[in-house]
């Protein structure tokens, strides 16, 4: 495995990601928390930084321990810092560049192997190496920058003051890939391989203890079931609660999808009991509350009728992990569908997903053979509808909006626009309007749509639906949602709206 060692830059992600698209497994770890007992490393990367070496604060770490026993690639402040910690001078330089920038020298080197002259590079730094220590070879230059890539001599360290893993570096994944051969990495890291060695491990791990899961109908959770129903079978319970706040039919449709996947699945319809718990409330994080404890309440009784569970199956997947690692300490929202649950029920997390992306959870979906709607599917919130209904909750209003929202989802699947979109829903606004249907006059709620493009949820565009598709929608809405007299398109953006409204 390669490890990368971040220094809190906003594209360490992309390092990990490109790195497993080259097939090769890494894990991302704080700067100063590298795994040194670890004998599966072959190589480290340092990431960028949103500081300067030269800052009172900048993370610092000692190298000497890394340097010289693993090859090792600095990237961008990775690479300052090994100039800066080797008697090199990294100042505010003239050449500060940004942007766009291209390799006019390059160097006979194993890193940039197969590499033309010309390549289009990403700068994205304030500080230049203006001194470069006796060893340090100069591999590659821009026309600003002359230390745009350096090799040490006499160890397997190189330097980067561009960006590889950024998708505008247009040779960037095989300078990295190059870094892999270097390692000697085998890159046989696929979703099968993946699927082989955490079956594998999770028969080693829970041996013949038993597990208990919630299951959203989501992806993570689906694909964590089918993982662990592959490792222990009959000892996995998976519990899926209908709160009554799902999409239309989901609950019938999903729990027979389970049952075909050969999932041991408790269904409980608990509608009732949400619906009397949220009687009356309109505050959406007071509403989320009510829905979380539900939920957990009718989880822990469900557990209780079983004996002898020792594990709790989560879907975590990486992005939620790294953001709890945040060594910046920006973390910027996290959804758990069933916090607290591990905290009251006493039992060990077993999490097979949690170094997995979103991306890399689909294909290991797709690898067991799991149907292809259930891998496709959107994200959806755990409180459900309770967050699409604004205001207070009622079985009516739920209903007009599970009709609406119903309509809308058959109809993109219709128009081939399903898979375009990150993820879509109709809303019901706490807001009546008049209309007029035949001759009479009616004065009934309004449905937003809402469409958003997004590659993680964190910032979202919303998506720019054909006119003609959106008014069939709004046609047929009308037409069929008894209570519903008018639709809008929500074309707002995150930030700074949400892509849900509550
Ligand atoms: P926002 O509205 O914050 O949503 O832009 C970002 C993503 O998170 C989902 N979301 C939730 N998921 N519990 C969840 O499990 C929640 O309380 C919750 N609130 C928002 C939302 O659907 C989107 O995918």
């Amino acid at each position: 495995k390669i490890i990368i060692l971040d220094f809190g830059s906003q594209t360490t992600q992309l390092i990990a990601r490109r790195i497993r698209e080259l097939n090769t497994y890494c894990e991302i770890v704080p700067y100063n928390k590298f795994p040194q007992d670890d004998t599966t490393v072959k190589g480290v990367i340092l990431s960028g930084s949103p500081f300067s070496v030269n800052d009172k604060d900048a993370f610092y770490t000692d190298l000497n321990d890394i340097r010289k026993k693993y090859p090792l690639l600095g990237i961008c402040y990775g690479a300052q810092l090994l100039a800066h910690t080797s008697n090199g001078k990294v100042e505010k330089g003239d050449s500060r560049e940004y942007g766009r920038a291209h390799l006019v020298t390059i160097n006979n080197d194993l890193l940039f192997d197969g590499i033309k002259e010309g390549s289009q590079v990403w700068m994205s730094h304030g500080d230049t190496i203006t001194v470069l220590p006796a060893d340090f070879k100069i591999i590659a230059s821009t026309e600003d920058v002359q230390a745009a890539a350096y090799k040490i001599d006499g160890e397997q360290t190189w330097g980067v003051q561009f960006h590889p893993e950024v998708y505008h570096s247009t040779d960037g994944t095989r300078i990295l890939s190059n870094f892999l051969n270097i390692c000697g990495c085998k890159k046989d890291w696929t979703p099968a391989s993946f699927v082989e060695s955490t079956v594998a491990e999770l028969k080693a791990q829970l041996g013949d203890d038993k597990v208990i899961l919630a299951l959203s109908g989501g992806v993570d959770s689906s694909v964590t079931a089918v993982l662990l129903n592959q490792a222990i079978g009959k000892n996995l319970t998976c519990v899926f609660v209908d709160h009554g706040l799902l999409r239309k039919g989901e609950f019938e449709r999903v729990l027979k999808d389970y049952e075909h996947l050969g999932l041991n699945v408790i269904g409980v319809d608990a509608k009732e009991r949400f619906y009397k718990a949220l009687a009356g409330v309109s505050d959406p994080e007071q509403k989320r509350k009510i829905i979380g404890k539900g939920f957990i309440d009718v989880f822990d009784e469900e557990a209780h009728k079983l004996k002898d569970i020792k594990w709790l199956g989560q879907g975590t997947i990486y992005p939620d992990i790294i953001e709890s690692l945040s060594i910046t300490g920006t973390v910027i929202k996290s959804h758990h569908n069933v916090g607290g649950l591990p905290e009251k029920m006493n039992l060990k997390l077993v999490e097979p997903l949690r170094l997995l992306f979103k991306d890399e959870v689909r294909r290991v979906g797709l690898e067991m053979n799991m149907m292809e709607h259930l891998i496709k599917r959107h994200p959806f919130p755990g409180p459900g509808l309770g967050i699409r209904v604004l205001g207070d909750i009622t079985p009516e209003k739920v209903e007009i909006l599970q009709n609406a929202d119903d309509i809308y989802m058959r109809m993109l699947n219709e128009y081939h626009l399903y898979d375009q979109v990150w993820q879509a829903g109709a809303i019901l606004l706490p807001v009546k309007s008049v209309g007029v249907m035949g001759d009479e006059r009616t004065y009934e709620f309004t449905i937003a749509l809402r469409a958003v493009t997004s590659t993680d949820a964190m910032t979202a565009d919303w998506a720019h639906l054909p006119y003609e598709f959106l008014a069939k929608v709004s046609n047929e809405i009308i037409n069929k949602v008894k209570g519903v007299n008018r639709v809008v398109y929500d074309i707002s953006s995150k930030p700074p709206a949400t892509i849900e409204w509550e």
